[in-house]
């Protein structure tokens, strides 16, 4: 696994501010079954899409501007990782076997009680994902992305301290079958898909039971 972080000096003053935010990830395409996954989410987009409305709660498609057209834009409404497929039951225990390798990692004491919800991003030629963060709420715990498939994509990560003027930006390749956990108040976006196979990724929040 490699871990990046955010990470301030030690403040010289009382109003300095301070930060300490972890990134991890790894390359799990030896443990999930990337093919199998973006056929199973391509062969249900549609469905999901036709199925619910366009999201009413804030913003339309989670601030990403894919559009009401998106499936991103659904996301809401279903839990990708509580789906039936033998694969998605092994990307779960995946997901959940990487969360406690980086609590470890960290020196953070292991939560067990932990529930996930996911959902899939289907992007195709010319779009992008803009800036974007998932929970900034007292009970905001991680986020993470598996990269199902791609082609020549970044997912771009910035420091929730300094983000405006020159942010700090953290640049993480996509590579299919990589593994992302990060802070879920740490904003992200991509640069723009240009291939024309569907750049397919899999986001999720994983929160405490509390
Ligand atoms: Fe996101």
């Amino acid at each position: 696994m490699k871990i990046f972080t955010f990470k301030s000096g030690p403040p010289l003053t009382p109003f300095a501010p301070q930060w300490d935010y972890s990134l991890g990830y790894e390359n799990i395409s030896n443990l999930i079954d990337c093919p199998k996954i973006a056929n199973l989410i391509l062969s249900k987009e549609k469905f999901i899409i036709r199925k619910f409305p366009v999201m009413k709660r804030g913003s339309i498609d989670g601030y990403t501007a894919l559009g009401p057209n998106s499936l991103t834009s659904r996301y809401w409404y279903y839990n990708l990782i509580d789906w039936p497929e033998i694969e998605i039951k092994t990307l779960r225990s995946t997901i959940v076997e990487f969360h406690q390798k980086f609590l470890k990692k960290l020196n953070i004491k292991i939560f067990n009680t932990i529930s996930i919800r996911g959902w899939a991003n289907v992007m195709r030629k010319g779009e992008k994902i803009q800036p974007h963060l998932h929970n900034v709420k007292p009970d905001a715990y991680l986020s993470g992305h598996v990269t199902i498939q791609c082609e020549d994509t970044a997912t771009f990560y910035i420091n929730p301290v300094n983000q405006l003027n020159e942010p700090e930006v953290k640049k993480i390749k996509n590579v299919p079958g990589q593994i992302a956990l990060f802070p879920s108040c740490v904003p992200h976006y991509t640069d723009t898909h240009s291939a024309a196979t569907e750049r397919i990724t899999i986001a999720f929040d994983i929160s405490l039971k509390m």
